[in-house]
């Protein structure tokens, strides 16, 4: 079984991301590794370009989130963790399937439409960046794409790409297929709980860090916006509440119903404080190994050409089986 994730070097890394993203990419792992597969996480550095970025910033963030990426418990050694800009077969995949990908597709897509609204300059990056995300998953034969419900209109067009790819050229893509969390696919802005927690759609005081400070993560959590009524209940008319029960599962593991029951009749303030506490105590280890393997910037540059070795020798004959369907003269 082989995985593949992908998550932007930009922006500072959230609970959001945590719970749909850097968790379930070590679960990932493990299963991988079970089943005789190989795992792919990618810093895709190339979609963080469809928007405006700043250059310095974003050769800072690519090294943070490489360190983020080790500190929450992926292994260099057992994973092949890369920049998308490391191996040139992205690129290459996105112009080839850019052709077999239509217009209308990629005008459906929600995230661009939301995207697109949020900015002045509308690249043609944005509009097609779909396709690389579809390129980065076929090119290594994926079986499963662990990521949040944010994503999975992109999941499933990346399937019609590589079933329209294989009827017009012959077997050439696995079908892939998203794998959700059951609870924490979408955590909401702590502020504005109809909106997902985002560091470009979300509020800032909303919005909680990997890298907060514990005082930082309490008063997030205390001005948290809950709902009228007193009861912890994750309910539909309930979206503060449910959002903040769901945070506390992340955190600790435990189940809804759990949750529920040891906060029965207790009100919202202890409750805030305790989801707090438990968020603290879930980042805390976190936050120290980032800053052990940030420091060493040299042995980051070491692993990240070891992760793009790997990872060119593992999308190579599928870009070449690419090219070679599609009629392109082939040098040996
Ligand atoms: P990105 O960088 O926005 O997010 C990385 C991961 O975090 C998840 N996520 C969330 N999960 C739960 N609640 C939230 N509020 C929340 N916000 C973000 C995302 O679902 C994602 O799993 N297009 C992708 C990156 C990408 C990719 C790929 C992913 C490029 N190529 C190939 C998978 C496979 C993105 O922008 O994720």
């Amino acid at each position: 079984m082989n995985v593949f994730s992908g998550i932007q070097p930009t922006g500072a890394k959230h609970l959001g991301n945590y719970a749909g993203g850097f968790r379930q990419y070590v679960a990932t792992q493990d299963e991988a590794a079970t089943e005789a597969g190989e795992a792919f996480f990618c810093i895709v550095d190339l979609h963080s370009v469809s928007v405006e970025h700043d250059p310095v910033d974003l050769r800072e963030r690519t090294l943070d989130l490489f360190a983020m990426l080790v500190a929450t418990g992926l292994d260099p050694e057992r994973s092949a963790i890369f920049a998308q800009s490391h191996v040139t077969a992205h690129a290459e995949a996105n112009w080839l399937l850019s052709n077999v990908t239509s217009f209308g597709e990629l005008r459906r897509m929600t995230q661009f439409k939301d995207k697109a609204d949020a900015q002045e300059f509308v690249s043609a990056g944005l509009f097609t960046y779909p396709v690389l995300m579809a390129g980065d998953i076929l090119l290594y034969q994926t079986d499963v794409v662990p990521v949040g419900v944010d994503q999975r209109q992109h999941v499933e067009l990346t399937r019609n790409v590589a079933e329209r790819f294989n009827s017009r050229y012959g077997q050439t893509f696995k079908l892939p297929r998203g794998v959700y969390p059951e609870i924490g696919a979408k955590i909401m802005d702590l502020q504005e709980p109809e909106k997902k927690m985002s560091t470009t759609g979300g509020t800032e005081a909303g919005t909680v860090y990997i890298l907060d400070s514990a005082e930082e993560i309490q008063r997030k959590f205390k001005t948290a916006v809950t709902d009228s009524g007193r009861e912890v209940l994750h309910a539909e008319d309930k979206p503060g509440v449910s959002n903040l029960i769901e945070i506390m599962t992340v955190a600790t593991g435990e189940s809804i119903e759990a949750v529920q029951s040891r906060y029965d009749g207790q009100g919202y303030g202890t409750f805030k404080s305790e989801v707090a506490q438990a968020v603290i105590e879930l980042l805390q280890p976190f936050q120290q190994r980032f800053h052990e393997i940030r420091d060493d910037a040299g042995e980051l540059h070491r692993l990240l050409a070891a992760g793009a070795e790997k990872a060119r020798a593992a999308s190579q004959p599928t870009l070449d089986a690419m090219y070679e369907r599609m009629g392109f003269v082939r040098l040996s």
